[in-house]
């Protein structure tokens, strides 16, 4: 194959000076006390901004999430990430005060398959066993029998009993990828995350040529081609782990570019690039660049807006979550 070049410059993030200290902002130092006077715990994903990622009690992906939400002990749980993520924090945790800076944090993947349409669909197959991508709504887990995310899925997708008949929902890439590494045959709903799938294997080529010894590190809702040409495929998690293990010093991130500050604080010592799109050298999720500092702020002052989940649609969830934090020990 040729080599071909990127038209525009790639965002490089090289080794940190590990003697650097954070020094937090004003508005930093509020949200601070605020928590403590709140006496709230703050939780964010790896793709939130570096300055909420500096405040956070717990930074992470949405499996390490989900255990640290269901442990809480925090009278109000603030949940930096998106609208899926907090709903999940409730479920598992509903005496507890659950915030989401921005209520309209919504995510791609959730927003294509609307409960109502996944009951239809049960009424049709009614013997069909619902493996649901924890990315989707408190209705969905609902009518789901486990829950898994990218950390857990091919061990959640290992135990489902050998005589079921799998409906994979809502990602339609990562249920590629769980089937292929677990040779289990599965329906897959037509979702897929639309930041994710701005991937391709050209822009990963064109990269790679520039970069030779860096290894690509891929997130699962990627297209199968851009799986195919990574190193590794894996969570957000574990890319942290695969990342610190390697021998090798320089990674190309294919998922949300603010992971790439996770990283470097865990792993200062080695170089990250952005996974670049056909058209930009850096890839946000739009809805989990929403929260804002300033949101972060205002809605522990306000403790608002806070999420509410239907109780009977909260105990239905709980069962299929329940079940995937068993599973996933
Ligand atoms: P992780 O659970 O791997 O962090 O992924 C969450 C997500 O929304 C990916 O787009
Ligand atoms: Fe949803 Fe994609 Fe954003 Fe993750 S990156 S929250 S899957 S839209």
């Amino acid at each position: 194959m040729s080599k071909t070049v990127l038209n525009y410059e790639p965002l490089i993030f090289p080794p940190k000076k590990t003697n650097e200290k954070i020094v937090l902002s004003d508005i930093q130092q509020e949200i601070l006390s605020l928590k403590k006077e709140r006496n709230a715990i703050i939780l964010a994903h790896n793709y939130q901004i570096e300055a909420i990622q500096e405040v956070a009690d717990f930074v992470g992906d949405s499996l390490g999430l989900s255990y640290k939400a269901e442990e809480a002990d925090a009278d109000v749980i603030v949940f930096c990430g998106v609208h899926f993520m907090a709903e999940t924090a409730k479920i598992v945790n509903p005496q507890k005060t659950v915030l989401l800076p921005d209520l309209d944090a919504g995510c791609s993947l959730s927003d294509a398959c609307p409960a109502e349409q996944l009951k239809a669909y049960k009424e049709k197959h009614p013997n069909i066993y619902v493996v649901a991508y924890i990315n989707c709504s408190a209705g969905v887990k609902a009518l789901s029998d486990v829950i898994c995310t990218s950390g857990n899925a091919q061990k959640i997708v290992d135990q489902v009993p050998a005589d079921k008949e799998i409906l994979f929902v809502p990602d339609q890439n990562l249920g590629q990828w769980v089937s292929q590494q677990t040779h289990r045959k599965m329906e897959l709903w037509p979702g897929s995350c639309y930041a994710h799938v701005l991937f391709t294997f050209n822009a990963l080529k064109k990269i790679k040529d520039q970069f030779p010894k860096a290894l690509i590190v891929a997130h699962p809702e990627c297209v199968q081609t851009v799986r195919e040409f990574a190193n590794e495929v894996c969570s957000t998690e574990k890319m942290v782990h695969f990342c610190k293990e390697s021998p090798a010093d320089t990674f190309i991130i294919v998922t949300e570019t603010a992971m790439i500050h996770r990283l470097q604080r865990e792993i200062p010592n080695k170089t990250f690039i952005a996974g670049p799109t056909n058209t930009c050298a850096c890839n946000e999720c739009r809805f989990m660049k929403m929260n804002t500092i300033e949101k972060l702020r205002d809605c522990l002052k306000n403790l608002s807006p806070q999420i509410e989940i239907p109780e009977t649609t909260r105990k239905q969830a709980y069962v299929p979550l329940k079940r995937m934090l068993e599973w996933s020990q």
